[in-house]
């Protein structure tokens, strides 16, 4: 069996500086993701679960440490094909969605596909395919800001979803979500991982959304930990 992680930090290192004072982050820290695992990031707000999710989804780069896919180390790459691999290989569910305001919801998921220079009509049949898995097949026309705040982060998750990534990271999706809503984007993720075997690290509050998780971790002086 192979046993390499699907993504793996090795002695990742982050701080940030603000002002005259240093924030560490992370301290040589190792985590290792495997195919089909869900996982939730959780603790309090400022511990660093933004930042270790931007740096899985390579949003931003650690201070010093690798980060390897499969067995290829990612940060050896230029900009341009750490920005291809992320398109294609990540799906992104921000905290506060990154629509684009004034086009559809058909529009923005759309997107990824248009960046990857992909076959319009291949990926708008994509596109609708998605937003009809999360339920928003009679709103594939409306302008985003029409949108509901619970409709809009499922659009925000068929964008994330359309290029088939091999995995899915969510930072807080459902932070703005009411139960009803809640429930169905969880409903949604579970699916995802159930049926397709979705490799998901959710960053999270939601008691309910970390007890689906397979496993939680935390981060405590500049290490990744298990809860
Ligand atoms: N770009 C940045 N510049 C300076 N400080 C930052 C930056 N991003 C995050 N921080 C700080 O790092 C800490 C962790 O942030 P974050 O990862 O967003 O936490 P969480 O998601 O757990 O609430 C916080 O104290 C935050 O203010
Ligand atoms: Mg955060």
């Amino acid at each position: 069996m192979d046993n390499t992680p699907l993504m793996s930090l090795q002695s990742v290192s982050k701080c940030f500086y603000y002002k005259t004072s240093k924030i560490k982050i992370l301290n040589n820290a190792s985590f290792d993701i495997y195919k089909g695992e869900t996982i939730a990031i959780v603790g309090a707000s400022g511990i660093g679960k933004s930042t270790l999710l931007n740096l899985i989804g390579t949003l931003d780069a650690p201070d010093s440490g690798k980060i390897f896919f499969q067995k290829k180390d990612l940060l050896s790459h230029g900009d341009e094909k750490i920005a291809d691999f992320r398109n294609s290989k990540i799906g992104f569910v921000f905290q506060f969605h990154y629509l684009l305001q004034g086009f559809s919801a058909l529009e923005n998921v759309i997107m990824p596909g248009l960046i990857a220079h992909q076959n319009k009509k291949t990926i708008e049949k994509r596109a609708l395919n998605m937003l009809d898995r999360v339920g928003l097949s009679l709103r594939t026309s409306h302008r985003i800001e029409d949108l509901s705040g619970g409709e809009q982060q499922r659009v925000a998750l068929a964008r994330a979803l359309v290029m088939a990534p091999d995995i899915l990271l969510a930072d807080e999706p459902t932070g703005n979500l009411d139960q009803k809503n809640s429930k169905s984007v969880h409903a949604l993720i579970d699916e995802l991982n159930k049926e397709l075997g979705m490799t998901i690290v959710v960053v999270t509050h939601n008691h309910d959304l970390a007890r689906m998780m397979k496993r939680s971790v935390t981060i405590m002086d500049g290490e990744i930990i298990p809860v």
